[in-house]
Order: structure tokens, then C-alpha cells, then sequence
């Protein structure tokens, strides 16, 4: 199968500048190289263009920052997903900070009736304008797919919902505010926090969020925040929490999931070289993307 790579130099969905510059750093450490290494006929289609507002960071009566911008460039995005999924050809979305997924969803869902999606993260991305602790559309794309949200975000694609809360599995959560544990309870979303990662293992927290994310759907989204992985690891993302699961254990989660052949679709998001330390976390998502891609030593 074909790998469409579409990258989407959005830093406007957080306050950290320089995530923009994440695509062009993924493709420096050379992901096409990588996959086509593989075996995979790999073409890159650019990236999708990104407005400015006059002022940056001004959040609305709302309580999101940059709204209108992020708006577009989303629904842009949404419509080279469409183009990708009717080629048939596997989708690989490059960040850019994790409002993106928006127009990831927007575009995939709409060839699913029940996409399942693994959001390895370390936080939920479950806040709305009136929930959120900052204003920033990345921590909202989640419980945006969910049709829960500002009307703008959540009907870009023209449809709403994308996706249902039972086809959900969050991997790698030790930060959530007040808002997105609610909403989590509410809605019954399956979580493996920190805490079921340490007493269980990477493995065995693979093998059932597997099993969930597979049963009663018909495609599984892969949308990974480099921020899921420990800042030792992955030191280049605007919002590091310390704690999290190693390079080595999101390997073998990729590795898992390559297994099972069941990612129909993943983005990589939220590397920012400025923060970064000798790209190492673009040569880390790199790592990551040929893992998932079935890379093997021998
Ligand atoms: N929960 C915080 C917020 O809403 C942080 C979100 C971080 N999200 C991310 N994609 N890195 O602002
Ligand atoms: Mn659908
Ligand atoms: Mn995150
Ligand atoms: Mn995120």
C-alpha cells in the first residue's frame, strides 16, 4: 500500500512557537527514506498552508486562541485527508501541535462507520473552550472528534460526530484537568494512565487497548502526541511532563501495532526543534513511524 505523507506546520493551536517547524524536521531525519527502506512506495504531498492572524495568541469570547486560523487550515487539511483516503492510499499526517487532529479526523472518519483511535498521549485533549485551563485548541481535538465543543471545530468536515467514545483508548495519561477527567468518566472512555502502565507493562496494556480499539470498528487511527514519551526521550515538545514511558516502550507499542496490521491511519505531532536537543525528537518519531511500519533488525 502507498504512504501519503501530508505535514501541517500548525503552531497556532498552543503559545510555544517553533512546533511549525516540526515536518520539516521529521523529514530531515528522514522519514521517507525510512519507510521506503521498508518497502513502502512513499509519496510526500507537501505541506498544507497555514494563515497568520494579526495578533497571535488572542483568545476569543470563547476562550480559544486563534480560532478562525485554525479553523481553516484544519478544514484544508480535511480535504487532502479525503483526497488521500479516495486514492486509497494510508495517511501519514505530520505536525504540528495536536489541533491538527481535527482535520485528521475530519478526513478520515468520514470513510469509517466506526474508527477506532489509540491517542498516545500524556494528556487527554478533552477540554473544551469552557474547560480548558489555557485557551489552546490542542488540548481539544479529542473532545472535538466527539462533536463536544465550539460549533466552528466541530463540524469542520461538515459532519459531526467523528468518532464515538467507545472506540477510544487514551495510552500514557498523567496530566488532565478537572474538565477532561469529568467528561472521561461520563462518557466511559478507556484509559491506561501511567499507573497501568507501571503496574502492568507497556505489553500488556498494548495487547487490551488492541482488543478495544479493534472490536466493533472498521479502521483504527493512530494519533501520537511525542509528548506521551518521557521528556528524557523526546526532550523537543511544548508541554513535557515528566514520567512517561520510554522510547523503548512506545517501540515495542508501534511494534505491537504492527503486528495486529490494524492502523489504518497516524499522525505524528508536537515535535518542536527549538526546544529540542540535536533533533533528537524528530529521530525519535522517525524511530517510532518505522516501527509501526513493520521496520525489523532481522
Ligand atoms: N491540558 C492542557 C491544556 O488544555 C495541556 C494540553 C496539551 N496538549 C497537547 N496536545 N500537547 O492546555
Ligand atoms: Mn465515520
Ligand atoms: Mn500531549
Ligand atoms: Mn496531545
Amino acid at each position: 500500500k502507498k504512504i501519503s505523507i501530508i505535514g501541517v506546520p500548525m503552531d497556532l493551536g498552543q503559545t510555544r512557537r517553533g512546533v511549525d517547524m516540526g515536518p520539516s524536521v521529521i523529514r530531515y531525519a528522514g522519514v521517507v527514506e525510512r519507510l521506503k527502506n521498508i518497502g513502502y512506495e512513499v509519496e510526500d504531498r507537501g505541506d498544507i498552508e497555514i494563515g497568520r492572524p494579526s495578533e497571535l495568541d488572542v483568545k476569543n469570547e470563547d476562550n480559544l486562541k486563534d480560532l478562525d486560523v485554525v479553523v481553516k487550515a484544519n478544514q484544508d487539511l480535511a480535504d487532502g485527508l479525503t483526497d488521500v483516503m479516495n486514492e486509497g492510499n494510508f495517511p501519514l499526517v505530520l505536525g504540528g501541535d495536536h489541533s491538527i487532529a481535527i482535520g485528521t479526523l475530519a478526513g478520515v472518519a468520514d470513510k469509517y462507520e466506526n474508527l477506532g483511535v489509540i491517542w498516545y498521549d500524556a494528556h487527554g485533549d478533552l477540554n473544551t473552550g469552557e474547560t480548558s485551563p489555557s485557551g489552546n485548541i490542542h488540548g481539544m481535538p479529542l473532545s472535538v472528534s466527539l462533536g463536544i465543543g465550539h460549533p466552528s471545530l466541530t463540524e469542520i468536515g461538515g459532519y459531526a460526530p467523528k468518532i464515538k467514545p467507545e472506540n477510544i483508548v487514551i495510552v500514557g495519561a498523567r496530566s488532565l484537568d478537572e474538565g477532561e477527567r469529568k467528561l472521561i468518566k461520563e462518557k466511559g472512555i478507556k484509559v491506561y494512565t501511567m499507573h497501568e502502565i507501571d503496574r502492568m507493562g507497556m505489553s500488556q496494556v498494548m495487547e487490551e487497548a488492541i482488543e478495544h480499539v479493534s472490536k466493533n470498528t472498521d479502521g483504527v487511527h493512530l494519533s501520537l502526541d511525542l509528548d506521551a514519551l518521557d521528556p528524557h526521550d523526546a526532550p523537543g515538545v511544548g508541554t513535557p511532563v515528566i514520567g512517561g514511558p520510554s522510547y523503548r516502550e512506545t517501540h515495542l507499542a508501534m511494534e505491537m501495532l504492527a503486528e495486529k496490521g490494524i492502523i489504518t491511519s497516524a499522525e505524528f505531532v508536537e515535535v518542536n526543534p527549538i526546544l529540542d536537543t540535536k533533533n533528537q525528537t524528530a529521530i525519535a518519531a522517525v524511530g517510532l513511524v518505522g516501527s509501526l511500519f513493520g521496520e525489523k533488525l532481522l
